[in-house]
């Protein structure tokens, strides 16, 4: 099918690049120059694993392009998939800015009929607002549009084998021949006929992925109500995890077991800095502000998010304790990103971090495998190494707040004769207390006995 997207940040790049990859032939978007022209120039703007192979092989085999040309990209596909940002207003509402821009331009360069799939994290209700605004910003009435609703359960680290290899995928529509378009669209995914640039030479054995259809209310509120569950998870954890400081009890002793109860399940129970990044914290606030519209108190999610807003202030408490004085304090951070296997450094702990210890007069010295030429946007005068040993070199703390691998696997008694005073306080309970312990580091984490 010949598809458009609308919209090349990292769920557009994901979604173009692996329905290109699945067979479709994909043009995609973006209203910023420079970030096309990047892509045309063979470039990928973020780092995600397998990104670039799909794109390098897609844009090889003819099977996708990018333009700048908005009305170009619109009249290219018969389906057309908006994947904008819709970022949090200072309400907590997401900002529907671009969608609205992006209708306009559709309605507005469209020449022949077009599916519209919501495809970017939108509030209940939009489908409706987005079905209208086509309409009035249309000028040929003898072009229709259908709407539908397709929320990405895709996380940044893992996108392309989340989109390729999906549990579930939702699409919210009003009529068949809707419905029937996108099940063209997923067919290869749920067939699992495409090669695969994640697992060679074949896939691991699955269950074949469901396609729920819904309506577009329903299929909008599932994706809030998801992301909103994950932080809920991740919150509880985090208050479990408080009262095994307490009380003497260890956080990854207690999750685990109850991880083990298949109502309650393994994952999204892991206590630490709480959750970041562009979609949780956002969502969660978005899904609050619709449920207090709707007039139904979601203090649930108030808790959730409150909660996940304290454990910066607690981690910074345990640097303080730890340090006594944290100004002049050489203090070293490992790991920028909001999680592993990222560059992404949207509302990352670490961000915030950083500005409160240069706030109290520290020194910082910073390390990440992927995310520091984006944070030195943010931070340009701090000291940055591609090599933790270096970050380690006399420094009086080091703090850990990703939990890359790389950083697990680190030389740790190695670090310790570096260091200046061997300290390490872990906001991602990513390495053993025993084993810390046992190389004569003082070492701090989340919810389990020091
Ligand atoms: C999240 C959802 O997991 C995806 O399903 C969704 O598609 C995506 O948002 C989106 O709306 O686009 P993502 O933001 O990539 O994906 O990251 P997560 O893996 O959900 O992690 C979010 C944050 O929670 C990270 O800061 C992570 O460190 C933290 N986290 C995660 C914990 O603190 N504990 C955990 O047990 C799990």
């Amino acid at each position: 099918m010949r598809i458009s997207v609308v919209g090349c940040g990292y769920v557009g790049l994901v979604t173009g690049g692996c329905l290109a990859e699945t067979g479709h032939e994909v043009v995609c978007t973006d209203n910023d120059p420079v970030r096309v022209e990047t892509l045309q120039a063979g470039k990928v703007p973020i780092y995600e694993p397998h990104l670039d192979t799909i794109l390098a092989a897609t844009r090889q085999a003819g099977r996708l392009s990018f333009t700048g040309n908005g009305g170009e990209a619109v009249r290219a596909g018969e389906a057309i998939f908006i994947c904008v940002g819709t970022p949090p207003l200072e309400t907590g509402e997401a900002d529907l800015s671009a969608i609205d821009n992006v209708a306009r331009m559709i309605a507005t360069e469209a020449r022949g009929p077009k599916l519209v799939i919501e495809k970017s994290t939108v509030p209940a209700q939009t489908g409706q607002q987005l079905k209208r605004a086509l309409t009035v910003y249309g000028r040929n009435a003898a072009v229709a549009f259908r709407v539908a609703s397709n929320p990405e359960f895709l996380r940044e680290g893992t996108a392309v084998e989340d989109f390729l290899h999906p549990d579930r995928i939702v699409v919210g529509v009003e009529d068949q021949t809707t419905e029937q378009q996108l099940r063209e669209i997923y067919r290869p995914i749920l067939e699992g006929r495409f090669n695969c640039p994640v697992h060679s030479p074949a896939c691991p054995p699955a269950l074949t992925p469901s396609l729920l259809v819904t309506t577009i209310n329903s299929a909008e509120l599932i994706k809030h109500a998801s992301n909103s569950y994950l932080g809920l998870k991740i919150s509880y954890a985090n208050v479990i995890a408080d009262l095994c400081e307490r009380l003497g009890a260890d956080v990854e002793e207690v999750t685990r077991a109850i991880g083990l109860d298949p109502r309650i399940g393994p994952q999204f129970l892991r206590a630490g800095l709480g959750f970041g990044g562009f979609c949780l914290p956002k969502d969660i606030q978005a899904f609050i502000r619709l449920a207090e519209r709707a007039g139904v108190d979601f203090g649930l999610l108030k808790e959730a998010e409150r909660v996940n807003r304290r454990r910066m202030d607690q981690f910074v408490e345990k640097v303080r304790r730890a340090l006594w004085v944290v100004k002049d304090k050489q203090v070293g951070v490992l790991g920028l990103a909001f999680k592993p296997n990222t560059d992404d450094i949207r509302f990352a702990p670490a961000i915030e971090l950083i500005g409160r210890l240069l706030a109290q007069g520290a020194r910082v010295r910073a390390c990440d495998p992927e995310a520091m030429e984006k944070t030195r946007a943010v931070y340009p005068h701090i000291a940055y190494s591609h090599d933790p040993y270096e970050i380690a070199r006399d420094a009086d703390a080091l703090l850990i707040i990703t939990e890359w691998e790389d950083f697990r696997d680190l030389d740790w008694k190695r670090i310790h004769s570096l260091m200046a005073r061997p300290l390490v306080i872990d906001g991602r309970n990513l390495l053993a207390p025993a084993a810390m312990k046992a190389l004569g580091f003082e070492y701090h984490s989340f919810g389990r006995p020091d």
